[in-house]
């Protein structure tokens, strides 16, 4: 699936992303610094109803949110391993365990740590068109 969209469109386009997403749990975000990872996942987070963080993003690559789905309050992680060193690190930082624990996972920066996805990652290509308009790619699963 691809969509073009902007900042004005943007909702729309993560509600799009969520029916497309279908069963799927993880997501990782490739793009070039600036292309829109960060912005796009907070909207996809806007859409499914998430607010406020939980824990303490400043220090972790990862940002814990819940979510409340069918009655049950599940753990939602929005991760940026843009400044792991190699998947050792990941692993001792709970990358994997979130990775593999059933939850949403939206990752920026997958390339850091290639080797840990699991099999059926979605994987999700994010370019700039313009200052305004960005182009998005969801791989089938
Ligand atoms: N259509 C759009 N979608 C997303 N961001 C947009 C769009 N149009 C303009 N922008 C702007 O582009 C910037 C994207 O920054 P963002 O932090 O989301 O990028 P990123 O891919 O997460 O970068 P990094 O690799 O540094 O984490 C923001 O300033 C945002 O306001
Ligand atoms: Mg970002």
């Amino acid at each position: 699936m691809e969509w073009e969209f902007s900042l004005e469109t943007i909702h729309d386009t993560a509600r799009a992303f969520w029916e497309a997403a279908g069963q799927s749990r993880v997501f990782a975000f490739h793009g070039d610094m600036g292309a829109g990872k960060t912005t796009f996942i907070h909207a996809l987070c806007a859409v499914k109803g998430i607010k406020g963080s939980v824990g303490s993003p400043t220090f972790s690559l990862i940002n814990e949110y819940s979510l409340e789905e069918n009655g049950k309050t599940l753990p939602f992680y929005h991760m940026d391993l843009y400044r792991l060193k190699d998947e050792e690190e990941a692993a001792r930082a709970g990358v994997e365990d979130a990775l593999y624990s059933g939850a949403y996972c939206l990752v920026e920066w997958p390339e850091k740590a290639p080797g840990i996805f699991p099999d059926d990652t979605r994987h999700v290509y994010i370019r700039l068109i313009d200052t305004k308009n960005r182009r998005l790619r969801l791989t089938e699963n």
